[in-house]
């Protein structure tokens, strides 16, 4: 497990230096650099005796076929996606530990009694379209159609960027594979937070998957000259964002376990002398609790036209993506804290506050998902750190996670 850790290691740093730009690491979906580094993951699945597909997406699916056929497929992943400026190891690391284990299955000629499958999910951050898990959402074929005409900041629609990856945007909404076949899904992630540290543990269970709303909020007012219009009567719509990133911190301080984010804003036109006609925000909002993000995001949709309507203005709100909070596969959950207690750790169980593939795949299979230990919880960040000791574990739980379950199924 040490040598596969070591590989795996190597791995996040060679696909951490392929990027959009250089000096940071930026690849969204559909990009060159996306399409490179699935070129070079497919490399290293069809080393490890794995047939390469893609789907209509865009994601990356080996598959390490079974004993015999009819024993149903069990898929292991993550996607290969980066948000800007991004770690080493939030994605990849999920993918790689997946296919260190299948070469090590490989390296042995061990065949499982169901096939295991690798995917790399082209698009889990939503960094190019401000909506996350498109590609696993296309997996589970729980993409929504309207999606499709969302636009990037260039104005390219979401369907005209599938077909430019070589996917096939009118067969998105047909499934890929039977959800018949499934037997679960499991994920290696980054924990992104500092519980497993703090605890001293290398490996985490995850109990359950948080809910998340992203929204693209704006303000309408009209542009003018900086130096002659008088502060009375300006319908500037910049101070209106700024009041409601206020009220969205408010919101999120005032209510339990939730976690509020304006991550971008922009002015427009969008010049020192001139007074902004425009501005748009973006909000991302999650709770434990569907219900309660409900609650609060209606809320917010309020005060923003209370904002608004104070200041003169108009403002718009456009829902990009309603994921709920979802709870993993008791079943698969137990096998893997057994899994982890045979190294000889104690299973600690913590829920997730970032999203995750995972979430989408629920909606077609039981999952399950394994967290790592990362630097001080660091993430979305190119501070991002693990260690290879915690790798190695990582490695070896999900190596007996599939030994468990072949001795279930076998
Ligand atoms: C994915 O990283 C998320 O934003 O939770
Ligand atoms: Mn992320
Ligand atoms: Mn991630």
């Amino acid at each position: 497990m040490i040598q596969s850790a070591a590989t795996v290691m190597e791995r996040c740093e060679i696909l951490g230096a392929i990027s959009e730009e250089s000096g940071i690491l930026v690849r969204p979906y559909g990009s060159e650099s996306m399409r490179r580094v699935n070129e070079i993951v497919a490399g290293w699945m069809r080393d490890a005796g794995m047939t390469v597909r893609s789907d209509a997406i865009g994601n990356l699916i080996g598959r390490y076929e079974a004993r015999k056929e009819g024993g149903g497929t069990l898929v292991l992943g993550s996607h290969l996606d980066t948000v800007r400026d991004a770690g080493r190891y939030d994605g990849p690391l999920g993918v790689l530990v997946a296919l260190a284990c299948v070469e090590c299955l490989n390296a042995s000629g061990e065949r499982l009694p169901f096939a295991v499958e690798v995917a790399a999910f082209a698009d889990e951050e939503g960094l190019r379209f401000g909506t996350t898990f498109l590609g696993s959402s296309a997996f589970a074929c729980t993409l929504e159609p309207g999606l499709l005409d969302l636009t990037d900041g260039d104005g390219v629609r979401v369907a005209e960027a599938v077909h430019a990856f070589g996917g096939d945007p009118d067969a998105l909404a047909r499934a890929d594979r039977s959800p018949n076949d499934l037997i679960g899904y499991c994920e290696v992630h980054i924990e992104q937070g500092p519980v497993l540290e703090r605890l001293g543990l290398p490996v985490g269970v995850v109990s359950a998957i948080q809910g998340q709303s992203r929204v693209g909020v704006g303000f309408v007012g009209e542009a003018g000259h900086a130096g002659t219009v008088p502060m009375e009567g300006r319908r500037d719509a910049l101070p209106a964002a700024a009041e409601f990133v206020l009220a969205v911190e408010e919101a999120a301080r005032r209510q339990e376990g939730m976690v509020a984010t304006v991550g971008t804003i922009e002015a427009h036109p969008g010049a020192g002398n001139v007074i902004p006609g425009e501005a748009t925000l973006s909000l991302d909002l999650r709770h434990g609790d569907d219900g309660v993000r409900g609650s609060a995001l209606q809320a917010l949709r309020e005060r923003a036209k209370e904002i608004a309507r104070a200041r003169s203005l108009e403002s718009s709100w456009r829902v990009r993506q309603e994921s709920k909070a979802v709870p993993t596969s008791p079943d698969l959950t137990e096998l893997l804290a057994r899994a982890v207690e045979e190294i000889g750790l104690p299973a600690h169980r913590l829920p997730s506050g970032a999203g995750h593939d995972a979430a989408e795949v629920a909606a077609i299979a039981p999952v399950a998902m394994l967290f790592v230990r990362c630097e001080r919880g660091i993430s979305h960040n190119p501070a991002e750190s693990v260690e290879e000791e915690d790798v190695a574990v990582a490695v070896e739980t999900i190596s007996r996670f599939l030994a468990l379950l072949a001795g279930e199924r076998g």
